[in-house]
């Protein structure tokens, strides 16, 4: 079980998290939703210590884990894996040393051990073929696929995944969303999914969690979150915008600005 409790964190002069409380249970699937910019990242860098935060606590199995040393926290954080967004592979590695970096550094497996792991997480994602491919000639898709069988590699009781479905055509992302369900049955794993995909929300979360103004202003079951009185939490699963981002007459005259008929103009 992982606890947050009352977590702030400034980041230059804007302050990120204002107070998060948030209880994930072990087994249970949570996502996280909010805008660009609300801190969905920075969040789950908190949860698994790459990110401290200016006051709060965060218990991993009641373990309070911001005041460890870098060692131990570097323990605890054996037991996450992460899906960055991004992906984040090394592309001066093949997809095989991606998967098997976690492998490699933490554990004492052989190296046929290794390479036997890596090609089974290479196929419960349904990623087989690829393994002496760079990251760089991989597709979108097949990058998510290979970063998350890294994250899995290392057997973590905890997955994160940052946006896995973001930029991704409807059939792949579904498939992106029956893989994290399938690894949450079959590994037993947690999951934490941020996404702004209110399809895949709904389809992966037994709970959602909206973050709004450092907050969580909202949890609930997905039939809840369909059925939420709150109106930042209805924006944004109908995705309206509250205002135009820039008034009309602002826009009019960048479009001229760009088009050089106000230079023409005189003006
Ligand atoms: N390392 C950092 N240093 C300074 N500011 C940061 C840092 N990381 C994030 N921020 C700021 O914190 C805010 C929240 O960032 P974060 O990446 O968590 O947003 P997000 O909710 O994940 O957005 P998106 O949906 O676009 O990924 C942003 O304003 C961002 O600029
Ligand atoms: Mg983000």
């Amino acid at each position: 079980m992982i606890e947050i409790r009352d977590v702030h964190k400034k980041l230059g002069s804007l302050e990120v998290l204002q107070g998060i409380d948030l209880t994930i249970q072990s087994g249970e699937s949570i996502v996280i939703i909010g805008r660009s910019g609300s801190g969905k990242s920075v969040l789950l860098k908190h949860i698994i210590g790459l990110m401290l935060p200016d006051s709060g606590e965060i218990l991993v199995d009641g373990v309070e884990i911001t005041h460890l040393s870098h060692d131990e926290r570097r323990q605890v954080r054996r037991r996450f894996g992460m899906l960055f967004q991004g992906a984040a592979l090394f592309d001066s590695m093949t997809v095989e040393e991606n998967v098997g970096l976690g492998l490699r550094e933490h554990t004492r497996m052989s190296p046929e051990e290794v390479l036997a792991k890596v090609r089974a997480c290479l196929d419960m994602v349904g990623l087989s073929g690829v393994e002496k491919m760079r990251p760089s000639s991989l597709s979108g898709g097949m990058k998510k696929r290979a970063a998350l069988a890294r994250a899995i590699a290392v057997e973590p009781e905890y997955v994160l995944y940052d946006e896995p479905t973001t930029g991704l055509d409807p059939i792949t992302a579904d498939a992106i969303n029956e893989l994290i369900r399938g690894l949450q049955q079959q590994l037993r794993v947690t999951s934490i999914v941020v996404t702004h995909d209110m399809a895949s929300a709904f389809k992966v979360g037994d709970r959602i969690a909206m973050l709004h103004d450092g907050k969580v202003i909202f949890q609930g079951t997905p039939e809840e979150t369909r059925r939420a009185d709150d109106p930042e939490v209805k924006r944004f699963i109908l995705g309206e915008a509250t205002e135009a981002p820039f008034p009309p007459r602002h826009m009019e005259i960048a479009a001229r600005r760009r088009t050089g008929v106000w230079r023409w103009l005189g003006r």
